[in-house]
């Protein structure tokens, strides 16, 4: 992979994956040599961070199109006249936040989004950062034989886990801000546990405990402990990278190879960022 940047700094963060790009301002027009040097960080470190990015939703949505079609959120409403965008927003009377377990985004879709892009443009004083733990890490440090086993196998991801009637937002609705648009529908697929990322042909496990119920074909119990074990694995700290954001941080994770977790230590402060989120393929 090519790891000569001309146009952009790269300063990579600590842990497996990630890196901050500078020398790169979002709201000017961008050369597609420059864009060109940000899709290869992309593909080479999963999470990139840009630092004061006052950037307006236009730019936002322009930058998000150069890497694919952006996607519409089936059950978190957008923000007004830009159905693209969604709010992520705790409020200091907010119990819970958006995005606060280890999870990859919106994986019950048959092509789960190969990115997301996040801004936060209110940060509490303390806390608050978004932990990203690497699914490549993950899978190579499991043994030969867990390797093997997990050939083949497929999960069931579901959206009912957390927005369905029983969901953990719809019981949780009166402690979180966020808006939720009236869809009943169940959205519901398959993925297989091991994905291979189009784009650079790299393996990575790819569990999720927000939305999978069950490891398909297999005993409920013995998926179950499965799985159990997978996502202990995953959360190990080794595989992890953290940041931490200021206002204007502008975050893009690649949701084929990384997990994140929006850590929610900030109790009585207020939180919110603007996210756009790209559509991805079916996973193989
Ligand atoms: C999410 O998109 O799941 C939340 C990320 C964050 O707020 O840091």
């Amino acid at each position: 992979m090519k790891t000569n940047y001309k146009l952009i700094q790269i300063k990579p963060l600590i842990g497996p994956h990630g890196a901050e790009i500078g020398e790169v301002n979002l709201q000017d027009e961008m050369s597609d040599a420059t864009f060109a040097e940000i899709h290869q960080a992309f593909l080479q470190y999963k999470i990139i961070v840009f630092r004061n990015q006052d950037i307006d939703y236009q730019k936002h949505i322009d930058f998000g199109k150069r890497f694919g079609k952006l996607f519409v959120h089936p059950f978190v409403a957008p923000i007004q006249k830009y159905p693209e965008l969604i709010r992520l927003l705790k409020k200091p009377n907010d119990l819970i936040n958006n995005g606060g377990a280890l999870h990859f985004d919106l994986t019950f879709l048959e092509e789960p989004p190969k990115a997301s892009i996040l801004r936060l443009i209110d940060v509490p004083e303390t806390g608050g950062d978004t932990i990203f733990n690497c699914m490549y890490s993950a899978y190579d440090a499991l043994s030969a034989s867990m390797k093997k086993y997990l050939e083949g196998l497929r999960g069931l991801h579901t959206s009912a886990q957390l927005f369905g009637p029983t969901g953990f937002y719809r019981n949780n609705k009166s402690k979180t801000s966020m808006i939720q648009i009236p869809n009943k529908k169940e959205y519901i697929t398959t993925h297989p546990l091991v994905r291979t990322n189009p784009e650079t042909g790299r393996k990575g496990l790819f569990i999720n405990p927000m939305y999978v119920e069950k490891i398909m074909d297999v005993p409920i119990r013995e998926g179950n402990h499965i799985l159990e074990f997978l996502y202990n694995h995953c959360a190990k700290a080794e595989f992890s990278t953290r940041v931490s954001w200021k206002k204007d941080t502008i975050t893009m994770w690649d949701n084929r190879s990384a997990m994140h977790h929006a850590i929610n230590d900030y109790q009585g402060q207020h939180r919110e960022g603007i996210r756009i989120t790209i559509e991805g393929t079916r996973p193989y």
